[in-house]
């Protein structure tokens, strides 16, 4: 069954850098974008979809968010509002209620979540563990995470849980050895929170190496709170993304422009935490590939929207409007390593968004106001 979108007032590719074409059709056949170009050219299809003059690119692609958990800890932003600091301690609140929670639960709680993604536009969503922080938990999270994504992150080194606080190395080497044996299978990332208060570049470098060994390819949260050695690790492992990257020296942003490893940037935690922005445009000038994405958890950064994230990126981190809306399509399927998604071209995906609006500067123009008029995944309406 194939299907033609025609009447495009915009269509943001997000190929070749940028790609926007003005009075375009797509043909979307079989799941895969088939045909792009002018309207008036449009082969014939099955089916007409009229975006009635309005702007089209393609789903987002949320390459960081942590949906397997229960309970949310509202009070702690109400707190943080109030004047406290975010430290990354309230992991282990969640941790205990993501424990005590059952499998349904779990699922349906990241079902809802996801299904809110899809409502705002997103198309692919990585999912990490992480709130179980056992043998059995982490690999519960994860058989949990296959069910909605198969962009799947162990996140076993999120933080040292509470059994484990006097003995750091133990938890290490549990994590390093029969944790991530129980989690390889369910995880296609490994992942670790590199940060002062939760692991060091050589806890980092031994979970990632272990993951790498095991087939898992490797992602890092680094430089989010403190300018720590997260970010050069992740370059000289040759990871696929170093995720908040707030916290940048010169030398880390020379690594990461001379590098594939992408720069992830994750502005609801920012937002959330009342910390100052990540300095995009030092990373686009310098010529570092940059991301955009929720981090979508009931800690630092309760959203699920790539709309948000992208109107604060223009607004907070002087990304434009189109820069922006690359780093949430082609960033995120860069930092996944897929080149199926992000962008509408023949033989991608036919993930792609409509919106209410005759242009993506809306997603920024209008911040908070529900633009996604209709999404395609795999071809199909939601
Ligand atoms: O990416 N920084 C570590 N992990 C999450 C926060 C998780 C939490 O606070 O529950 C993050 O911000
Ligand atoms: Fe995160």
């Amino acid at each position: 069954m194939s299907l033609v979108v025609t009447n495009i007032g915009e269509l943001f590719t997000s190929d070749d850098e940028l790609g926007i074409l003005h009075d375009a059709a797509v043909v979307v056949d079989g799941g895969r974008i088939a045909w792009v170009g002018p309207a008036a050219q449009a082969p014939e299809a099955d089916e007409r979809l009229d975006a009635s003059g309005h702007a089209v690119l393609p789903g987002f692609v949320d390459s960081h968010a942590h949906l397997v958990f229960a309970g949310d800890r509202a009070a702690e932003f109400a707190a943080r509002m109030n004047g406290e600091a975010y430290t990354g301690g309230g992991i282990r609140t969640t941790v205990a209620a993501t424990r005590a929670a059952s499998d349904d639960e779990l699922l349906s709680a990241a079902r809802r979540l996801v299904t809110e993604m899809r409502r705002q536009g997103t198309t692919t969503v990585e999912i990490k563990s992480g709130y179980g922080l056992s043998v059995d938990e982490e690999a519960r999270s994860l058989r949990i995470a296959g069910e909605l994504t198969a962009e799947t992150t162990f996140l076993g080194a999120h933080v040292v849980p509470a059994e484990y606080r006097d003995r750091p190395d133990d938890y290490v080497t549990l994590v390093a050895g029969p944790m991530l044996e129980a989690a390889a299978p369910h995880a296609r990332w490994v992942d670790v929170f590199c940060e002062r208060g939760a692991f060091d570049g050589e806890q980092a470098r031994e979970i990632l190496t272990a993951g790498l060994k095991a087939g898992l390819g490797a992602r890092i949260h680094a430089n989010q709170l403190t300018a720590g050695p997260g970010v050069r690790l992740a370059v000289e492992l040759g990871a696929a993304s170093a995720d908040h990257c707030t916290h940048l020296s010169d030398a880390d942003v020379e690594a990461l422009a001379g590098s594939d490893t992408v720069a992830t940037l994750l502005p609801g935690a920012e937002f959330s935490t009342r910390s100052p922005y990540p300095d995009a445009r030092r990373l686009l000038d310098a010529g570092a590939t940059v991301a955009l994405a929720t981090d979508c958890n009931p800690g630092s950064s309760y959203t699920s929207s790539m709309p948000f994230c992208i109107a604060l990126a223009v607004r907070e981190m002087h990304m434009t409007p189109a820069e922006a809306v690359h780093a949430a399509t082609a960033g995120g399927a860069r930092a996944l390593r897929r080149d199926d998604i992000g962008a509408l071209r023949p033989g991608a995906r036919a993930d792609l968004v409509v919106l209410d609006a005759p242009s993506h500067l809306h997603l920024a123009y209008r911040p908070g106001v529900p633009l996604i008029r209709t999404v395609l995944h795999d071809g199909v309406p939601l």
